[in-house]
């Protein structure tokens, strides 16, 4: 759902915005003060220079215990984050479910509110911002759809704090002929190509979705009848992580089937 780079994004925070004016799509300041601790140590953390290298990732760590605020719980993820994109073969598996764990321990501040949507009939607000994880907290209107889109070098796991939302994940189905590094960006270049659905799953109060740089990365929300509020946890890879929307018609290619014929939107 981030459709400007990490770049873009603080080129437009870094300029003295008050708090509720929109950064970029959709992103509008909440706290100002969550961005000034993003911008104070994005650059080092995104070169990894705070991992530990061989440190395993504590999966259990978050398994029970108190309610955490926001800032707790990126606090508590970052060195995990830093020693991930530091990696030379990152464990994403273990890396979102150590996410999975602390986010079901997420304790949002703000009351759930239906206010501010747009046309779009959503809207998405800074929860944390200390890249390389950003947080976004997510309200949409009943029956509201946040369309295809990519995930291009980051990860997330979305979290569903109200109401229900039904969560639609889809891989590329690699082309004939080729073998594409899909967790490094490389996605195909073809007008059309076709993407395979892997889940179709509707969450409610409490339940996650994850997915990672080449599974499940594809996705699709629509908000059930009582509409959502959601917390969307990413952790950036690359500097120029950003999403990407594609075209579709929503039709299988065959009756009951799973593969869709897609586009990449211009
Ligand atoms: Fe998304």
């Amino acid at each position: 759902m981030q459709f400007w780079t990490l770049d873009e994004i603080e080129q437009h925070a870094m300029a003295d915005h008050e708090v509720g004016e929109e950064i970029s799509p959709g992103v509008t300041i909440t706290r100002r003060r969550i961005l000034q601790i993003g911008l104070a140590g994005a650059a080092s953390l995104l070169v990894g220079g705070c991992a530990t290298p061989g440190r395993k990732i504590d999966t259990a760590r978050g398994s029970a215990g108190r309610l955490l605020t926001i800032d707790q719980l990126v606090a508590r993820l970052r060195p995990d984050a830093t020693q991930l994109i530091a990696s030379d073969r990152p464990d994403e598996t273990a890396y979102l479910a150590a996410v999975s764990s602390l986010l079901t321990r997420y304790n949002p501040d703000e009351p759930w509110a239906m206010n501010e949507m747009g046309e779009s009939g959503w809207s998405m607000n800074t929860a944390a911002w200390m890249p390389p994880v950003v947080v976004f907290d997510i309200r949409m209107r009943p029956g509201s759809k946040i369309h295809l889109h990519d995930h291009r070098h980051y990860n997330g796991v979305l979290l569903c704090t109200e109401g229900s939302v039904r969560c639609r994940n889809f891989d590329i189905v690699q082309p004939d002929g080729q073998r594409l590094n899909i967790a490094a960006g490389e996605v195909p270049t073809d007008t059309d190509f076709l993407i395979r659905q892997n889940k179709d799953t509707t969450l409610g109060h409490g339940q996650l979705s994850t997915l990672s740089r080449d599974r499940d990365n594809i996705h699709h929300i629509e908000a059930g009848p009582d509409g959502c509020s959601l917390a969307d946890l990413f952790t950036y890879f690359r500097r120029e992580a950003r999403s990407y929307e594609l075209e579709w018609d929503g039709q299988p290619l065959s009756k009951n089937g799973d593969t869709y014929k897609v586009a990449w939107k211009s």
